[in-house]
């Protein structure tokens, strides 16, 4: 591990998160969706922010990732990239808009980085997107590659369980992750899969490999905020670490700002004009 921090470098690129890699300090990556929260990770000093299409269930409550549209992930994007001064952001490019489509790929890259103003996209599976990711690199824009559980293909997978598990999804895995990093991709998220694959992956592959579900012999890790932070209560698969419980703090806020209300102790005189 390097004694040069990546906390006083000003703005992380592709170029610093590879030196990262070549050097074994870890990568740091939270998901954001919002102004306010984005503001303050970022000050945090996290490296990468991942407005991620899991906004379509955290955000706005759906069952899946699938309903996101790309306007509302453009919308979700400029609202954080208006919140960063050192996180690179990296943007998913929400389902329908990039499979079995390159041109369309690229439609959809160029508006997320031309109206959200985000550093890189994100995109799932390997070689059968491989024409998509192409097209996009070929445009200038990075791109993260996403394999093991992708939960825009859900209903083809049936479960959300650990994938990878059998030697042939696990060889085909290991085959996606360098078709990507052939293609240009700067990193690669590795999704629910057995560490000791993801561990392989990253061995293999030069570019950054960042886990979740995938152990710790990556390159880095990412979580889903407000899975974190105990906002939402209702999903703990193992790999989640809990770093607070905010579901707990804030219905205590509310309950206490309630009942100010209602006795009368809210507003005082000092809190009045
Ligand atoms: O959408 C998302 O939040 C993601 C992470 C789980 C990697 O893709």
């Amino acid at each position: 591990m390097s004694v040069h921090s990546s906390a006083s470098i000003k703005r992380i690129t592709t170029h610093i998160l590879q030196e990262m890699k070549q050097r074994g300090e870890k990568i740091s990556m939270l998901t954001a969706y919002d102004y306010s929260m984005a503001k303050i990770v970022d000050a945090a000093g996290i490296d990468i922010i991942l407005v991620g299409d899991s906004a379509s269930n955290v955000m706005a409550g759906h069952e899946t990732t699938l309903p996101i549209t790309l306007d509302q992930m453009i919308y979700h994007a400029s609202s954080v990239v208006r919140a960063v001064k050192r996180s690179f952001v990296v943007v998913d490019i929400p389902f329908g808009s990039y499979q079995g489509n390159s041109s369309e790929a690229l439609r959809s890259a160029i508006r997320i980085m031309k109206e959200s103003g985000a550093h890189a996209v994100k995109v799932e599976g390997g070689a059968e997107i491989k024409e998509s990711v192409v097209r996009i690199l070929s445009a200038g824009v990075p791109v993260m590659g996403h394999l093991g559980l992708t939960p825009q293909s859900i209903y083809k997978f049936g479960t959300y369980t650990v994938r990878a598990k059998e030697d042939a999804e696990a060889a085909k895995l290991l085959e996606d992750a360098k078709i990507l990093e052939e293609c240009g991709c700067f990193a690669i998220v590795l999704e629910k899969i057995p560490a000791a694959l993801a561990k392989k992956v990253a061995e293999t592959v030069s570019i950054p490999v960042i886990g979740i579900g995938a152990g710790g012999d990556v390159d880095g890790q990412v979580l889903v905020m407000h899975d974190m932070l105990g906002i939402t209560q209702e999903f703990k698969p193992r790999f989640l670490r809990q770093y607070a419980d905010l579901q707990q703090v804030m219905t205590d806020a509310f309950k206490n700002y309630i009942q100010d209300v209602k006795s009368q102790h809210f507003p005082n005189d000092s809190e009045s004009y």
